[in-house]
């Protein structure tokens, strides 16, 4: 992609960097960051009825902060998203971006950076060289490419070729190229999707960065645990609708499921003896593990029924709801369709 691709508009895998900084508060916000009302996008097949991609999506982002977008594979993220950035035509509903209708993007598109599926660089530039055309192209002073290799953490390594650059260095030169106009909006699709846990971890933090800074990060992730310590918002979509919308916290205590986790020598025969004894349990995620739907308070009884068994607990670890409980609960655990 060339940096002209990239300039005035947003494009896929491009980058449309901002201005000024202007603070939202999450309570009592003027405008919202993101609207929409009744969002709807289908596809048109060569044969059969339409997809229904987004179906009828009422999205309200206010900022600064994280906000996750949540969604199995195929839950229409990824359509939202191009929705939001003017790349493609709802079939119905509306969108407005930082105040103005997306018909209008033109207005305030210099106050957003977006990074849809995987970025393209020249493979044989410096990281450095990439961000210096875009800066050009852009009409942004030079400085500002220090500025965010610096926030992206990619000093030291910026001159050497794209191309020897790791997974995770390529993804943060794509945040970094959405940074050079010092958007007050921006938007990742699933910017960590393909990395190793060092590299999410470097994209959660910057992530977080950014919006300790006074930006808006609208992300996508279809892996719940990979956004569940960044976000201050969430919302979790399936097939198309909002399922549900809310602050970290509340969907956590929404999702409630509170499990006790036995570590114990023979988890099967473990297993066996509190499903005889009636408790609702499985073989845990982790070796020699059982998983007890129950919470702590139940700890004792759940002891004494291995003790009475000639079986004694390693460990007992109560497991706090996780989002990723949460989302399961709240998807019927369909887990989205991959298409
Ligand atoms: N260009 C397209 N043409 C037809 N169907 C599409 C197109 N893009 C996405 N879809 C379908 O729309 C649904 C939502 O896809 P997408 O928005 O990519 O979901 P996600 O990003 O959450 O994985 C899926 O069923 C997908 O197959
Ligand atoms: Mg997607």
């Amino acid at each position: 992609m060339s940096p002209e691709q990239v300039v005035g508009s947003v494009t896929e895998a491009g980058h449309t960097p901002p201005l000024i900084c202007r603070k939202l508060t999450w309570e009592g916000f003027g405008v919202a960051v993101i609207e929409t009302r009744g969002l709807r996008k289908e596809y048109s097949r060569l044969r059969g009825d339409p997809v229904v991609a987004v179906d009828g999506l009422d999205l309200d982002v206010p900022g600064p902060g994280v906000y996750g977008f949540l969604g199995p594979n195929g839950s229409g993220k990824t359509t939202t998203i191009r929705c939001l950035l003017g790349l493609i035509v709802p079939t119905a509903g509306s969108v407005k971006i930082l105040g103005e209708d997306v018909t209008d993007l033109h207005r305030v598109i210099g106050r957003v950076g977006a990074l849809v599926e995987s970025p393209k660089f020249f493979p044989t530039f410096s990281g450095r060289k990439n961000l210096q055309m875009f800066a050009r192209v852009a009409e942004v002073d030079d400085g500002m490419v220090d500025v965010a290799i610096d926030t992206v953490g990619l000093a030291g390594r910026d001159r050497d070729n794209f191309a020897s650059y790791s997974l995770g260095m390529k993804q943060r030169l794509a945040v970094a190229a959405t940074l050079l106009k010092d958007p007050d909006l921006i938007v990742l699709d699933e910017p960590a999707n393909g990395l190793d846990p060092a590299g999410i971890v470097e994209i959660r933090q910057l992530i977080r960065r950014l919006a300790d800074d006074g930006k808006t990060i609208f992300v996508s992730s279809h892996q719940l645990g990979e956004v569940q310590q960044t976000c201050d918002v969430v919302t979790i979509i399936s097939k198309g609708r909002l399922i549900q919308t809310g602050p970290v916290a509340e969907l956590l205590s929404a999702g409630g499921a509170q499990t006790l986790r036995v570590v114990i020598d023979d988890a099967a025969g473990a297993l066996a003896v509190l499903t005889a004894a009636g408790f609702s349990a499985r073989l845990g995620t982790i070796a020699d593990s059982v998983d007890v739907d129950l919470g702590p308070e139940h700890g004792a009884s759940v002891t004494h029924h291995l003790a009475a068994a000639g079986r004694y607990l390693r460990a007992l670890e109560p497991q706090g709801a996780t989002l990723e409980s949460a989302f399961l609960e709240l998807t019927g655990n369909e887990g989205g369709d991959v298409r």
